[in-house]
């Protein structure tokens, strides 16, 4: 038997040498160490031995297998250009395959940014529906109807929309006990300040809220203006609060944002639930008034409506406007990020483009 190894040795050493393919390997690696190969059959003879042979040629026959194995390794490595491990993907030293991961979208980024600062000064968040009625939109607002003032927001109204339930309890249960009774009309809100009466009527003062979300305008959208966008409106009412706290919060609001100080800017400006009312303007940041697209070259980017809360909106709420003072805002978070990042285009946060995303 051991010569019948020995020929099988020599054999194995003289064809081995001949292949060329990857073809012939796999035929001769079969033809030694499969289930039928020489070695497989000298195994199999063992058994017919006695106990010392079969110790003997035993061994004989496992040194054998394992030389040709190396050798079939080598071999493998020339005719492939590859090792057999790296073949089988099993080099434990590759790196492994990372899975793809998201991240946050970089309007949500600045919205988070934008509640925890308000938060850390004592603000609560709140939050209004998208869907919302005319009343808090605009009456409620001193924004009665054929106002001019309205135009200052375009509406997409909601069509046929009297079957949708909307406000308070009492409003639904007036409705339903009273068929008769004009159903409100439904809109997209056009800004986020729709949440004041929302609060105030549930909420006793003094208070400090800020009111995220979504907002829609029909207008034509460019590069600064979109059919949807987002604000953070602002409320705080107490016994006694000035615009000098207005600016204060700001300015603080604008420093943790931009990790900078920022030169502001208040203009006056017209709001029918804010008397007086202003605009706020930040100093551009990316240019310093040089010239770039995002201000146009003037050095200030228009950020925030505010002003101090209307009489009429306080007695719209049930507060005495003798007793309680408020100021409000609103700002275009948009905006904010578009400051922040630099990005003159507004749209591409919405275009869900993996390659703008991606760089935030
Ligand atoms: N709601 C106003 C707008 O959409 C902003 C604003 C809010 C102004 C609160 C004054 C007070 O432009």
């Amino acid at each position: 038997m051991q010569k019948e190894l020995e020929k099988i040795k020599k054999n194995f050493k003289t064809k081995v040498e001949k292949i060329t393919n990857i073809q012939e390997f796999k035929t001769i690696e079969k033809d030694f160490l499969g289930k039928k190969g020489a070695l497989k059959q000298i195994l199999d003879l063992l058994k017919t031995l006695d106990k010392r042979e079969k110790k003997r040629i035993g061994k004989m026959t496992n040194q054998l297998k394992k030389d040709i194995k190396i050798d079939l390794r080598e071999v493998r490595k020339k005719i492939t250009g590859h090792n057999l491990m790296e073949e089988a993907n099993i080099d434990v030293t590759l790196p492994g395959k990372r899975l793809p991961q998201g991240h946050i979208h970089p309007l949500t980024q600045v919205l988070t940014n934008v509640e925890r600062v308000f938060e850390s000064m004592g603000f609560s968040v709140f939050l209004s529906p998208e869907v919302e009625n005319e009343f808090y939109n605009f009456d409620a607002l001193n924004v009665p109807a054929d106002h001019p003032a309205r135009d200052l927001w375009d509406t997409f109204w909601l069509k046929d929309n009297q079957k949708i339930e909307m406000g308070d309890e009492k409003t639904k249960n007036k409705k339903n006990n009273n068929q008769n009774i004009k159903p409100e009309k439904l809109l997209l809100r056009t800004h986020t300040t729709a949440m004041q009466l929302r609060y105030m009527k549930n909420h006793n003062a003094p208070f400090r809220i800020i009111t995220p979300g979504k907002c829609y305008r029909y207008e034509a959208s460019d590069s600064t203006h979109d059919i949807q966008f987002y604000q953070v409106d602002g409320l705080v009412v107490n016994k006694e609060v000035s615009i000098a706290n207005f600016k204060a919060i700001i300015e603080e609001l604008f420093k943790r944002i931009f990790s900078t100080s920022i030169k502001i800017r208040i203009r006056p400006g017209y709001f029918p639930f804010v008397e007086p009312g202003f605009e706020i303007d930040i100093a551009c940041y990316q240019c310093q008034g040089e010239n770039c697209p995002i201000c146009k070259g003037t050095g200030w980017l228009e950020v925030m409506g505010a002003g101090m809360v209307h009489p009429e909106v306080f007695k719209n709420a049930g507060y005495n406007p003798l007793y309680w003072q408020g100021f409000a805002f609103g700002m275009g978070l948009d905006r904010l990020a578009m400051i922040k990042y630099g990005i003159a285009d507004v749209r591409l946060f919405y275009q869900n483009d993996l390659r703008f995303l991606k760089q935030f």
